[in-house]
């Protein structure tokens, strides 16, 4: 009788085979063991630092996981040609291109009192006619207060027992970078307007001319409007949605501007750590004017579906040696998840110029 042969392409025994098929299965499961964090408990995963984030209660459903409270906008980003010296993005050829927008507030409570919000934010897409885009989210402190994502995460940790400050008090004492930003947060002024204020990328980026010349840089959306402080005893006594009241009707009158300004880090200026100022001297580039035109409200708006996932950039600039653009982007992509699956929650319209 003839025997069976193994006519498998690689004529190996259905045993190997077989073992082969387990192996692969098992080696799948230990990789999503490994992304969930299963495997590694002390490793830092997206799923950890999201939920560090949510207030006592739990999370607000349907809402961003932080800076949750914001107002969305259109305009446009004119572009003077001047960045083209350090950046091949086409977005800073002269022109005029699309902007989507969002003013927010940094926090994961989105019914917060505007006159509580140390920490603004503003989020831009900036889209060039061939389709790419530049997302970045930036805030208005000049520092960061943490060096690393693991930092940020453990800041979260200690300020987690609201009963029991110990924890915070000393993390601040063996973080001076967290000192300093407790320093500006009580001494700072409260501008009146988000048309007063100034948003800063504090994270360093790869920028890379038509040359292919690589330099490395920071960014500020600076104001045009003259800073008017509301005085600290007046915020609490403000409308609570204040800030929002006031875009929508400074835009409703005139577009509201900010100048772009790109700050060139000399070599050796540290790139990896947001909680360093770089020296005042460092070469500027006037790039252009973010000109916002019309305010839409936070539901239904444009901006409930955007992440402004801050490594989503134009070819022309690139994520450097700091570490928060990925551990931002991973964060950020799991927030979008859990909110986009909880549609039911989303923000509902209810007057002109609330969130
Ligand atoms: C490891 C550090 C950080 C973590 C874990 C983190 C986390 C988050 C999360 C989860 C969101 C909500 C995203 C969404 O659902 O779309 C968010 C939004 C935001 N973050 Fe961060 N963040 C970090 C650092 C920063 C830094 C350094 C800045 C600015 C320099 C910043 C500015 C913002 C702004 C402006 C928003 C609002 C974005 C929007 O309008 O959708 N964040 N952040």
């Amino acid at each position: 009788m003839k025997k069976h042969q193994d006519n498998s392409p690689a004529g190996l025994p259905i045993s190997v085979r077989w073992a082969a098929i387990i192996g692969l299965v098992i080696a799948a499961a230990l990789a999503f063991a490994y992304a969930g964090g299963w495997l590694t408990p002390a490793r830092l995963t997206p799923a950890k630092i999201v939920d560090s984030l949510a207030p006592a209660g739990g999370a607000i459903k349907g809402y961003r996981r932080n800076h949750a409270k914001g107002i969305c906008f259109a305009g446009s980003f004119e572009a003077n040609g001047e960045a083209v010296a350090i950046s091949r993005a086409p977005l800073f050829k002269v022109g005029t291109y699309p902007v989507t927008g969002r003013f927010n507030l940094a926090g994961p409570i989105p019914t917060m009192s505007d006159g509580t919000g140390r920490v603004r934010g503003l989020s831009l897409r900036i889209q060039a006619p061939d389709g790419q885009e530049w997302r970045t989210a930036m805030i208005n402190p000049p520092f960061f207060p943490v060096a690393t994502p693991a930092d940020f995460y453990a800041l979260q940790r200690a300020n987690a027992n609201k009963q029991d400050p110990a924890p915070a008090k000393q993390f601040a004492a063996s973080h001076p970078a967290l000192r300093a930003f407790g320093a500006w947060a009580s001494t700072a002024p409260y501008a009146e307007s988000y048309a007063q204020d100034r948003f800063n990328s504090l994270n360093s980026f790869v920028f890379t001319n038509a040359q292919g010349h690589d330099q490395v840089a920071r960014w500020s959306f600076i104001p045009t409007t003259a800073m008017v402080a509301v005085p600290p005893e007046d915020l609490k006594k403000r409308d609570p949605d204040f800030l929002f009241q006031d875009i929508t009707e400074r835009t409703a009158a005139a577009p509201q501007k900010w100048k772009l300004v790109l700050t060139l880090a000399n070599p050796g200026d540290p790139s990896a750590d947001p909680t360093q100022v770089w020296p005042d001297d460092r070469r500027q580039i006037d790039a252009g004017m973010l000109v916002v035109t019309r305010i839409v409200p936070e539901a239904d708006g444009p901006c409930r579906d955007i992440n402004f996932d801050p490594t989503v950039l134009p070819k022309g600039i690139r994520t450097s040696d700091d570490p928060f653009p990925a551990a931002r982007s991973a964060a950020y992509a799991l927030s979008y998840d859990r909110r986009t699956a909880e549609s039911e929650h989303y923000p509902r319209i209810q007057s002109e110029g609330k969130p």
